[in-house]
């Protein structure tokens, strides 16, 4: 069996971005035959930016929530919440100390905001906390507890999990064994670059981003807001220059894809058009996940239930890496 495991930070509701480059594909590769999956809520990654109980709470039943309503099947796979297991914290000391601060120091995401400060003329440990700082170190902790063969992740993340596979190594060279499982990364290529309403990558932070489980008439909205050239109704149009055509394709089957292309190059539709025929589409896949959305949160025993199986199960796991380490590493 290959292990995949990946974490989502609970940072609030997620996006279609997020849903074709990350939710959708990792729920793929969690359906094949030989992959044994775990997937989990990193809400103590969210803790250095969200530092409000309430928020960080209903953020992480959102992720839960998500998860569930886009088809995860708990009994497959294996969905908890990071807080829930206490050896991810026991195994992060561990590592820390197999942890050069040279290689946190280059961390892309701790040098922005060391940048960030700069530009401002502030000091460069300005606003930074050690979560912030160590994060590559829980992170590779998440990964290694669980023997963790693959992790599916956005380019943003990949310098991360090869800090994982750094600091496993370290650790493995130490005690001349492989103690540690060398996670290997894993990139969907074709899923990489969703466009947002106005072309650029959909991002929260351009906020140019239509939200995964927007209410339907919220949903059109957005869709209507996607920026086009100023061709006319009656011009010719070319399908692969074109934002909505490329939202569009990325839910369509292959027949309905060819069918809207025919349409953009014969000329007679419309931006409006084309809008709409978008919205259809988009509102007749998500429709069905939303309203399984909607019915989780509007009582969130069912979660509570999911994740206290899904904790008890991953602590056997966790339990079972940390044994064997002490072992090694205590003597
Ligand atoms: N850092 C990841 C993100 O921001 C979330 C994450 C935490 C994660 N732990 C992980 C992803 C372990 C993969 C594996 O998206």
């Amino acid at each position: 069996m290959r292990k995949i495991l990946t974490g989502v930070k609970p940072t609030g509701m997620p996006h279609l971005g997020n849903y074709l480059g990350a939710i959708r594909p990792a729920l793929a590769m969690a359906k094949e035959e030989d992959v044994e999956a775990r997937f989990f809520i990193a809400n103590y990654h969210s803790l250095n930016l969200v530092q409000d109980a309430a928020l960080l709470r209903s953020y992480t039943y959102e992720v839960a929530a998500v998860w569930l309503a886009c088809g995860l099947n708990p009994n497959r796979v294996l969905l908890y919440r990071q807080s829930d297991i206490p050896e991810i914290f026991e195994m992060t000391t561990i590592l820390m100390a197999f942890t050069a601060k040279g290689l946190m120091n280059r961390a892309h995401a701790y040098k922005a905001a060391v940048d960030l400060n700069r530009s401002k003329n502030l000091d460069s440990d300005h606003g930074i906390n050690m979560g912030l700082f160590t994060y590559p170190v829980l992170m590779a902790a998440d990964i290694l507890l669980f023997d963790t063969d693959y992790v599916p992740v956005g380019k943003d993340q990949v310098q991360h999990v090869e800090m994982a596979q750094d600091i496993a190594g370290t650790l493995n060279h130490n005690y001349k064994k492989n103690l540690l499982a060398i996670p290997k990364i894993r990139i969907d290529e074709n899923l990489m670059s969703v466009p947002g309403l106005d072309g650029r990558k959909m991002s929260k932070s351009y906020n140019n981003h239509i939200p995964l489980f927007a209410p339907k008439s919220l949903l059109r909205k957005a869709i209507m807001r996607i920026v086009t050239n100023s061709q006319g109704v009656e011009e010719p149009k070319n399908p692969h220059e074109c934002n909505i055509f490329a939202l569009f394709s990325l839910f369509a089957n292959k027949t309905e894809t060819r069918a809207l292309a025919e349409r953009y190059r014969g000329g007679g539709m419309g931006w409006g058009e084309a809008k709409e025929s978008l919205f259809a589409l988009l509102d007749s896949k998500i429709a069905p996940m939303r309203a399984k959305y909607d019915e989780l949160m509007s009582d969130t025993s069912l979660i509570d239930a999911i994740l206290e199986e899904g904790s008890r199960r991953a602590r056997m796991i966790a339990k079972d890496t940390i044994r064997r380490l002490k072992e090694a590493i205590l003597g």
